[in-house]
């Protein structure tokens, strides 16, 4: 086999449409020769020539020589037929999304490439071993899973089907990195890591909105401004599009026979069955003006005119939230006047399980989620029939100290806590069924999703045996298996060892 790392390799491309170009660029500009085909009429060449100007706009930027960019205009060739492809060391089909096109093409390339050439589909949702099933030699097909756009996601996912070989990972993953990739070998399951990994944060958030514990203003801002995401969930799926995340959703929680941690909620589908796919409609989780901006459609931000309160009475809380609480300058009461606000810092529980297992005043409970960042916004939440001046009156004395405060209502692990315990429990259970390594784990969803840590990092920060407790909360108060501890987690929180922790 030739080396993959230096060699003069030749990839044939199958497809030239918004994949096969960004996997055509990344190849050129890796310094191989490409041989693309493409059924559409003139397909190939309207593909091969936005390439080429892309490559051009590199150079124009200062990113790519001039003769690097003649050199990839030499090595870029047109096959008129999937026989052009017949020397080819390795060949990713990049069409349709079709089991049954697939199928003929790999079976076509079979015929026509030598026995050791490797083939591979960047399908984002059949299995390998769907399209390999009808294939003479199988130990060479694999996926090769690309981001879309190519050029600017690092990831790619090398999907090992059943028969794939270790010398057919080797060989794409060298691919993968001479063509400026992060690499990441994946098992060959439904969403493969990252489009399985990231049904947690869009299914949670979606989860809350049907419960009305809160706005997606709210969900969004405390995911930005309390847990360090770039952009909350909600936000988020306006712009990948509900006709994307939703039918993704679907297909995840179907392929893994409808396990409640994967299902999504009715707002999902409701957005859906509308045509509200987000920005690309003007309408989703949220509406857009002209310009493409999001119109405010209330403020994440309880706003009172209410005073700051100037006593509280103490719940349970430990020592660094009554540090917070001594920061914002009120009086600690250690017994309840009948009157003062009551404060708790609650893990997991909602202000109602709280209010029944320590037997306050539910009506002037204020719960703080002192669990994540806590400098910019504080979430705070009441139980049903509360008090609003008791809410306001705490809610003015944290802004007074210049941080924003979200007010929701009463929910098991109010929005942080749930959203983040939900992310860490389907990576751990993702380590759990072998997707991949616990580490590439993190590496692949910082990478493919931007999130600030990978999922089992973030049951690390947040403690195993706190995350834990969340999830079990959560579990026992709502009676919903969605929220059942992954097994790894369990086991690595039971036995006091780090989250990475092979089996
Ligand atoms: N677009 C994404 O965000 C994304 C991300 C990851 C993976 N994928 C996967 O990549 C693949 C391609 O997606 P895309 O967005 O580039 O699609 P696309 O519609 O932009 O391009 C597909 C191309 O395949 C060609 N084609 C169809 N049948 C063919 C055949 N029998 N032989 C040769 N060419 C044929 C079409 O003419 C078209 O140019 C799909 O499997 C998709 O699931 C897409």
């Amino acid at each position: 086999m030739i080396d993959a790392k230096s060699g003069d390799v030749h990839l044939g491309v199958v497809g030239a449409g918004a994949m096969g170009q960004g996997i055509m660029q990344v190849a050129l500009t890796g310094g191989m020769r490409v041989s693309v085909y493409d059924a559409g009429e003139g397909a190939a060449e309207r593909g091969a020539r936005t390439v080429m100007q892309r490559i051009e706009r590199l150079v124009e930027k200062g990113k790519l020589g001039k003769d690097e960019a003649e050199s990839c205009r030499g090595r870029l060739k047109l096959a008129g037929g999937l026989d052009g492809l017949a020397g080819c060391h390795a060949v990713i089909e990049a069409v349709f999304e079709n089991l049954e096109i697939k199928r003929k093409i790999f079976a076509g390339l079979e015929g026509i490439v030598g026995d050791d050439c490797l083939i591979a589909s960047n399908t984002s949702s059949l299995l390998i071993a769907a399209i390999a099933c009808g294939c003479r030699k199988r130990d060479r097909i694999a996926g090769m899973h690309f981001f879309n756009p190519v050029p600017l996601m690092k990831l790619v996912e090398v999907v090992r089907g059943p028969d794939t070989s270790d010398e057919a990972i080797a060989f794409l993953t060298a691919l993968g990195e001479r063509m400026g990739r992060v690499p990441v070998t994946v098992k060959d399951a439904p969403g493969f890591l990252v489009n399985l990994g990231g049904r947690a944060y869009t299914t949670e958030a979606m989860r809350i909105l049907c419960e009305r514990v809160a706005t997606p203003a709210q969900i969004d801002a405390v995911m930005r401004d309390c847990c360090g995401f770039r952009m909350g969930p909600l936000e988020l799926a306006d712009l990948t599009g509900i006709d994307v995340n939703y039918p993704v959703s679907q297909f995840v929680y179907d392929g893994y026979n409808q396990d409640p941690r994967l299902k999504t909620s009715f707002p999902h589908r409701a957005l859906y069955e509308a045509g509200r796919f987000g920005r690309k409609t003007g309408q989703g989780n949220y509406r857009y003006g002209e310009d493409g901006k999001p119109i405010e459609d209330g403020s994440a931000d309880h706003v009172t005119t209410a005073a700051p309160a100037g006593h509280l009475v103490l719940g349970e809380v430990d020592e660094p939230a009554l540090s917070f609480l001594a920061g914002l300058g009120a009086k600690l009461l250690d017994h309840d006047d009948g009157k003062s606000p009551i404060v708790a810092e609650l893990l997991g529980e909602d202000c109602t399980a709280h209010a029944v297992r320590t037997e306050v005043d539910h009506r002037r409970l204020v719960a703080l989620d002192l669990s994540c960042d806590t400098s910019k916004r504080v979430t705070i939440m009441t139980a049903p029939s509360a008090d609003a001046a008791a809410r306001d009156a705490v809610a003015a004395l944290i802004a007074k100290s210049g941080r924003a405060v979200t007010a929701i209502k009463d929910s098991p692990g109010f929005i942080s806590q749930r959203m983040r315990a939900m992310v860490a429990n389907l990576g751990c259970e993702m380590a759990q069924i072998g997707i991949a390594e616990p580490e590439q784990i993190d590496l692949a969803m910082r990478l493919g999703l931007n999130y600030p840590l990978g999922p089992l990092e973030l049951a690390e920060h947040m403690g195993l045996s706190d995350t834990l407790a969340m999830l079990e909360r959560l579990q026992a108060i709502t009676g919903d298996d969605r929220y059942r501890p992954s097994l790894w987690l369990k086991r690595r929180a039971g036995l006091g060892l780090a989250i990475h922790t092979p089996d």
